[in-house]
């Protein structure tokens, strides 16, 4: 089949050059046998609305949008999803069967159905301690309140910014607790930073680290040192270049189940795939290829 005959698919990113997805999409296509391509646009920050505006014209049926484009490329598209809008930032466009672009994120369910796919947690039963409080940190509190974990205490370097998260996502679990009638609302705290130190971490039976705290090449450090933790507490990692973190080593020796960061990163692909191609996604075959390009 020559180029002209497949169906386009793309990443727009600025820089394009080190993203995983483009194999990723590209060997998933290839497994299922469709006649589809996935290629990676650098795209500037000012030139965004021009390459959103271009999408229809050339027929483009599905986009991912990394940095820095994630949160910029809302107010382009003609419907979000009901995440995507409570997260206010967008990770995948498809052009819809009317023509429309429709804006979805899935990072946050992403990691959802990682976590719970290889860890087998009861998120109802779980205290949450969320490490950070930026881009992907809003993206997962939303889909842990969404999936209705325990409690949910947010923490970061600069605490206001923990705070402002905290108030967000608060509306939106206010909302879905709305919509829902029966089951009680999602608690939502904030922790100082410093203080986290000091109270430990025992009251938390998933720690997830969403801090680049740790990603290559600053391998050996760790967003926060773990001295005692319960039994069967879980530590999850959203980096996943090392696959395994210093901070998952420690959490490791403390006897603690580690969840790495590359499951969200497999499943986020996974769910866009569906989204793009109706199809669910060859997900072996995905983290293949992308673990042959991290080893
Ligand atoms: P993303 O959108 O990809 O999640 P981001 O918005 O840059 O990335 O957020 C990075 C998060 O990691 C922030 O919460 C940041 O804390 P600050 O708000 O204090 O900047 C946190 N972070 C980055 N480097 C850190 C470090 N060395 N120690 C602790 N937290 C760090």
């Amino acid at each position: 089949m020559s180029a002209s005959q497949k169906q386009l698919f793309g990443l727009f990113a600025h820089p394009v050059g080190h993203s995983l997805s483009p194999v990723m999409h590209n060997r998933a296509f290839q497994a299922l046998g469709l006649p589809f391509y996935y290629h990676p646009f650098d795209i500037p920050p000012e030139r965004l609305p021009e390459a959103v505006a271009g999408l229809k014209a050339l027929g483009i049926r599905g986009i991912n949008v990394t940095i820095p484009h994630k949160e910029n490329i809302v107010p382009l598209l003609d419907e979000l999803d009901p995440e995507a809008e409570a997260i206010g930032a967008v990770n995948t466009v498809v052009l819809s069967e009317t023509g429309r672009l429709v804006g979805y994120n899935t990072d946050g369910a992403g990691y959802v159905q990682s976590l719970l796919s290889e860890t087998g947690i009861n998120l109802k039963e779980t205290n949450v301690l969320l490490l950070g409080a930026g881009g992907a940190a809003k993206a997962i509190a939303v889909y842990l309140i969404k999936h209705g974990c325990a409690s949910l205490t947010i923490a970061n370097r600069t605490e206001h910014k923990a705070e402002t998260l905290a108030h967000h996502v608060q509306r939106y679990a206010a909302q879905s607790h709305d919509g829902k009638g029966s089951s009680s609302p999602v608690r939502i705290n904030v922790h100082s930073w410093s203080q986290l130190d000091r109270d430990g971490v025992k009251a938390y039976q998933l720690i997830i680290n969403t801090t680049p705290v740790g990603m290559w090449p600053n391998v050996g450090h760790v967003p926060l040192e773990l001295k005692e933790l319960s039994p069967g507490t879980i530590v999850s990692d959203i980096v996943y270049n090392p696959l395994q973190t210093a901070f998952l080593k420690a959490a490791e020796q403390r006897g603690a189940q580690v969840h790495q960061g590359l499951g969200m990163f497999i499943f986020q692909g996974a769910l866009a795939f569906k989204l793009f191609t109706g199809y669910e996604a060859p997900l072996e075959v995905m983290r293949k290829v992308v673990e042959d390009q991290l080893n």
